[in-house]
């Protein structure tokens, strides 16, 4: 049954810990949440659930059959990470992310990338402060489709196809919402693309974005083929400010923004319904970190500062940018950065430090 919806005032947040660090890095990020809901007097209410590889070892499920309904009329999700050894990933990801993401109309995946002060990017031409990107990925469509099949299962005739799906209302909306976000940064959108190589999909993809390019003349755009756009990343990260791309192309050029902007442990996610029929929701992008887990060492901050875009999603800007200032603060000091960006600090410690600066 679904819960009742909330009233004008309170924000009601679902909150879903997950496994292994994601438990960690989710009671850390609520910690923060509370702190800066006190002083700009957001009323949170938070429903919290189990739904986790845990519960599927015990119950053959990650979440209960009317999960979809009770996360309904919630303001936003909180997530912190599915996936767990002896289960496949496969089965964490399409029991749970995947059908939030469809069933919620969440066709924005946003991932801001930033090289702090203070953090030592692996790439050599990643300057702190310069590096200040945001990858607008494709959410619902694109290569992560089920339209597909085996055949001649265990002969050695066996295939596998899958087929992509690209709508002009799903192209069209995404690259809408790349535009109008590049707008209120530095007014430059990079559409990823391989229509050389990718024949049918990929021109229809560049046809539209040159559409919808054309309705927003006050902002530079050009297009990028996907493996020579990887490489710019690499080479020339202060060179971007918006990155549109399909499902697949978005999910790897996130990685890899995340990966040289220093550690993936600070990398925060948007899964955004902009329309606000549904409810989004906020994950940092790393997993459930099984190697690490149980050991209070976890970076928060990815946690954190996914927090912050609900918060600021939620019409909270101003509480959002305290967030965001606290992680600069945070990282800027020696003495609280965890083991993944070659500190000794305990997330514990970490979060210590944040509230120190919200107060
Ligand atoms: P992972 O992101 O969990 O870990 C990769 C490496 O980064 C590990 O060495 C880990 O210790 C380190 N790391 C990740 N987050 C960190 C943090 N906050 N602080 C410090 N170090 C951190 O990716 P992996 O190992 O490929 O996947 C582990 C499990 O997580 C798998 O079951 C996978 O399917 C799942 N996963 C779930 C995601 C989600 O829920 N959205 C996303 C990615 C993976
Ligand atoms: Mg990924």
């Amino acid at each position: 049954m679904a819960a009742p919806k909330s009233g004008a005032d309170v924000r009601r947040i679902a909150v879903i810990p997950g496994d292994g660090i994601g438990v960690e890095v989710t009671e850390a990020a609520r910690q923060v949440l509370d702190a800066v809901a006190r002083r700009h007097r957001i009323p949170l209410a938070y429903d919290e659930y189990d739904w986790s590889c845990r519960r599927y070892l015990t119950e053959g499920a990650m979440m209960p059959a009317d999960g979809l309904d009770r996360l309904r009329p919630a303001d936003a999700i909180l997530l912190g990470a599915v996936g767990w050894p002896g289960v496949p990933d496969h089965v964490s990801l399409w029991g749970l992310l995947i059908p939030i993401r469809r069933t919620f109309r969440q066709y924005v995946n946003l991932r801001p990338v930033r090289v702090f002060p203070g953090v030592s990017s692996p790439v050599r031409g990643a300057r702190p402060g310069a590096v200040d990107l945001v990858v607008v990925r494709e959410n619902v469509e694109g290569e992560y489709s089920e339209i597909g099949g085996r055949f001649n299962r265990g002969f050695p005739d066996e295939m596998a196809v899958q087929e992509s799906v690209f709508t002009r209302a799903g192209v069209s909306r995404i690259v809408d919402y790349a535009f109008a976000l590049a707008r209120t940064r530095r007014s430059y959108v990079t559409s990823a693309t391989k229509s050389n190589g990718i024949v049918h999909t990929m021109p229809f993809w560049d046809e539209v974005v040159a559409e919808r390019a054309a309705e927003h003349p006050d902002v530079r755009w050009d297009a990028e083929h996907i493996d020579a756009l990887a490489a710019k990343l690499v080479l020339q990260p202060d060179r971007f400010d918006v990155i549109v791309g399909s499902n697949l192309f978005g999910d790897i050029l996130s990685d890899l923004a995340a990966a040289v902007a220093g550690s993936i442990g600070i990398a925060p996610s948007a899964n955004l319904d902009p329309t606000g029929t549904f409810p989004s929701m906020f994950e940092p992008v790393h997993g459930s970190a099984p190697d690490i887990a149980g050991q209070g060492i976890a970076n928060p901050l990815g946690a954190v500062w996914s927090a912050a875009l609900m918060l600021d999603h939620l019409g909270h800007p101003e509480a959002a940018a305290e967030v965001v200032s606290a992680i600069e603060a945070c990282l800027s000091d020696p003495a609280t950065r965890t083991r993944d960006l070659a500190g000794t600090a305990t997330t514990r410690e970490v979060v210590s430090a944040l509230l120190a600066q919200l107060d």
